[in-house]
């Protein structure tokens, strides 16, 4: 089974990921946390050049290192992991690039679509968990932790709003994948959504036939 967490800046995603991870190790079942950017050896070194505020990057250019990152990650990672039957837990994937130089840039969406699909060899998660919260909300989130702001977080608050945007659209066109949580509330209770959404798939016979 193959899980993405996906949402805007300070939603939660890496905190619930792994918290979820954390639940399932403890429940006995092989599993596997990873991010883009950065699940490998070079994705680390593209999620700096990503991340650093001090790289100016043109959006075609961003998305397709994105998409590089991505390719690398698909088929050194994720790939392997869904063939030795083990859970995939993905702090981000595919359609962070939809919502980010697509609805967030302005670049063209089915292009975007396209690169994606090709990048990532058709692997597309199981179910997607989009945490959604106003702007405003997630980065005073990002600002209380007191450490600098990277190239992406530093971008212009309607930008962020296009980006929330984009993904509950993305979340509306695909129903069966995406799985909409209110992450303006306490940790606990946004994990508790979550188990709620994935222990149903955890029982179903589907899973883990790769
Ligand atoms: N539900 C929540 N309520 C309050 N603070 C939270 C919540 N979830 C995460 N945080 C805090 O907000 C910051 C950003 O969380 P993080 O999980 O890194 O978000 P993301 O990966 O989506 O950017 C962290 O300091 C984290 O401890
Ligand atoms: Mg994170």
């Amino acid at each position: 089974m193959f899980i993405s967490f996906e949402g805007g800046e300070g939603a939660g995603k890496t905190t619930q990921a792994k918290k979820l991870v954390c639940y399932l190790k403890a429940s006995g079942y092989r599993v596997i946390y990873t991010r883009e950017p950065g699940g490998t050896a070079l994705g680390g070194k593209l999620r700096h050049v990503l991340q650093d505020s001090a790289s100016a990057v043109t959006p075609l250019a961003e998305l397709l290192l994105y998409a590089a990152d991505r390719a690398q990650h698909v088929e050194q990672v994720i790939i392997p992991a869904l063939r030795a039957e083990e859970i995939v837990v993905c702090d981000r994937y595919c359609d962070a690039g939809v919502a980010y130089q697509g609805y967030g840039r302005g670049l063209e969406l089915d292009m975007i679509e396209r690169i994606n699909r090709w990048a990532v060899q058709g692997i597309l998660p199981d179910l997607t968990i989009l945490l959604d919260i106003a702007p405003e909300a997630g980065l005073a989130r990002i600002m209380s932790d007191k450490k600098p702001l990277d190239r992406l977080e530093r971008e212009q608050l309607d930008f962020h709003q296009r980006v929330r945007a984009g993904y509950l659209k993305l979340a509306a066109q695909q129903p069966r994948r995406f799985r909409v949580i209110d992450a303006n509330r306490d940790v606990p209770v946004v994990s508790e959504h979550i188990l709620n959404e994935i222990k149903p798939l955890l029982l179903s016979p589907a899973v883990g036939t790769y």
